[in-house]
């Protein structure tokens, strides 16, 4: 996950190519490697019917993400050209905002060359390559979400001349990473940083703890978020497709604007105008602070 887009390194690695992307070097994962990937994804495709988006079920399918091992990327990229035109390419780890619009915008998902330790399991602070490629990749063979992804990626680059990675990162934070979609039987998973996550899958759809509030995109652009434990705030998405129009057909130049007037919104905070699916009881954070 891009968390706050921090800026880690400012000029690529020894071995990486000016756009940041090493060849993924597939042969050389070794096979304790390709066999914590398919402990992390046998852990969570049991979990996910009745909990991921169709669309994240749908891709793994298409995709076929249930072959063993972690995915080769000659094999993934030619289902996933042919479904949405996107491409994985291996990184090293985070990369720079402008270099990581320019990926989004040429439909290219740059996804992290290295993968957990057991110790690691269940949390770590760069995305590997299980967040990134189970996580974020299903999505990206919906044709929908595909196109969001590239609108987010050319609205980043354009957003470099406006003081606003900030409020775009909310937006993918919120939509991206942590985003809930209402379906024919209730809410679904989309985002990466959930569908990724085995306690945050069941956290997010079970616990009464957080809120869960109807998406709106300023009201998302301002509020904060957390990134060391579960989300105190979840936004609801009632289809994709609403996502896409709401964010293509708005101009974010004023939005940015008139966002910077306003103080942001603390992370757990329900205001006036929230269409409120779960008022949540904020138990779990309470106990933890
Ligand atoms: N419409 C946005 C703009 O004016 C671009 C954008 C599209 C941003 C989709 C995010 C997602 O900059
Ligand atoms: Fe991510």
């Amino acid at each position: 996950m891009k968390d706050g887009f921090t800026h880690v390194h400012e000029v690529p690695p020894p071995g990486a190519a000016a756009d940041w992307t090493i060849s993924q070097n597939w042969d050389a994962f070794t096979a304790d490697e390709h066999a914590m990937w398919d402990r992390l994804f046998a852990r969570q495709s049991a979990m996910l019917p009745g909990r991921a988006s169709e669309a994240f079920l749908r891709g793994i399918d298409v995709l076929r993400l249930e072959k063993p091992g972690i995915p080769d990327y000659r094999e993934l990229n030619a289902r996933l050209m042919d479904a949405t035109g996107w491409q994985v390419v291996a990184v090293p780890g985070l990369v720079p905002d402008d270099v990581f619009f320019d990926h989004l915008a040429n439909r290219r998902f740059p996804a992290g060359n290295f993968i957990r330790t057991p110790e690691q399991l269940d949390y770590l602070k760069e995305p590997d390559v299980f967040h990134d490629v189970f996580g974020h990749v299903p999505m990206l063979a919906d044709p929908v979400f595909a196109d969001y992804m590239v609108a987010y990626g050319e609205g980043g680059l354009r957003s470099l001349k406006y003081d606003a990675l900030k409020q775009l990162a909310r937006l993918y934070w919120y939509t991206v990473e942590f985003g809930l979609i209402r379906e024919a039987g209730g809410l679904r998973i989309y985002g990466a940083g959930i569908v990724s996550s085995y306690a945050e899958s069941v956290f997010a759809l079970d616990s009464d703890s957080p809120n869960r509030i109807g998406f709106d995109l300023a009201r998302v652009m301002r509020t904060d978020y957390r990134i060391d434990d579960f989300q105190q705030n979840y936004f609801v998405i009632d289809s994709l497709d609403q996502l896409l129009d709401v964010t293509v057909n708005t101009d974010f130049a004023p939005l940015y604007a008139a966002n910077d007037a306003l103080p942001p919104i603390p992370i757990a905070d329900i205001l006036p105008g929230d269409v409120v699916i779960t008022r949540g009881t904020q138990d779990y954070a309470t106990a933890k602070a």
